[in-house]
């Protein structure tokens, strides 16, 4: 009786096919079941790029971040705002980190949004960032106030002007009863209303400091031996401490 792979093999040499179907899912069967034999290599291989980490987590965070912006394809500062509202309901949405100072992490936004209402409500708050192209992940988690009005006046006067004339216009997170163009007569409108004047920072647009109490530093491993760094701020002192993955 001929074989069912000399049958096969001759059917290839035919067609010019290289591998069965069958073939290459008994390949990649196998592939699967040897990487599932591995065995971890011994300990210490693994580079520890947080075997020393410093006394205070915003040196690591400004190194990082540092990094981030010479690899990210764009906007390094994003990062996920996850607040609490009224009624336990728990959003999240990205948001700029405009400044980071000390402890500090500053963005800006509309206070009367669904997130500006929410830290009216719980003025507490996590921040996260993923940056892909370093495989590396830090959460902030903290109490949030709103900065000083001077602090936001000087932040706004920096921004573009149709970003000042957008901040105006938008009543940011309201549904748009005269859709889109509701808000572009608005926009129109306050073009108009500030025509050759300086804008001025619309007393609803603020920024929020997110004032950090915990953060924690992640960068991929081997294996998903990740490595994990939690700080935590204890009467005034951070004290750091290594996290399974
Ligand atoms: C990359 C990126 C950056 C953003 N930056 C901000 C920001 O700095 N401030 C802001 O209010 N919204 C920003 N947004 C929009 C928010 O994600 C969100 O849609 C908006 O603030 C309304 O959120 P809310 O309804 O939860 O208040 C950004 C969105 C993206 C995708």
């Amino acid at each position: 009786m001929k074989s069912v792979r000399g049958t096969a093999a001759k059917a290839r040499a035919k067609t010019g096919a290289t591998r069965t179907k069958a073939a290459r899912t008994k390949a990649t069967r196998t592939k699967k079941s040897s990487a599932k034999q591995t065995v971890l290599p011994a300990r210490n291989v693994y580079p520890r790029l947080l075997a020393r980490p410093p006394a205070t987590p915003s040196d690591l965070f400004s190194r990082w971040f540092r990094e981030a912006q010479g690899s990210e394809i764009s906007d390094a500062n994003a990062m996920t705002l996850a607040t609490v509202e009224a009624n336990g309901t728990i959003a999240a949405r990205i948001v700029l980190l405009k400044d980071a100072q000390d402890d500090l992490y500053t963005f800006y936004t509309n206070s009367r949004s669904r997130k500006g209402r929410a830290l009216a409500h719980e003025p507490r708050a996590a921040l996260l960032f993923h940056w892909k192209s370093l495989r590396r992940q830090v959460r902030l988690e903290g109490k949030v106030r709103a900065v000083s009005a001077a602090t936001a006046d000087a932040y706004f006067a920096t921004r573009p002007r149709g970003a000042q004339i957008g901040a105006w216009a938008s009543q940011q997170s309201r549904g748009q009863a005269n859709g889109r163009r509701g808000l572009e007569q608005r926009t129109t409108a306050i073009e108009k209303r500030f025509a050759g004047k300086p804008v001025p920072r619309p007393p609803y647009w603020s920024g929020y400091g997110l004032h950090a109490t915990r953060i924690e530093f992640w960068n991929e491993g081997q294996f998903r031996l990740h490595e994990r760094v939690e700080y935590r701020k204890v009467s005034g002192v951070w004290r750091w401490r290594r996290l399974d993955p």
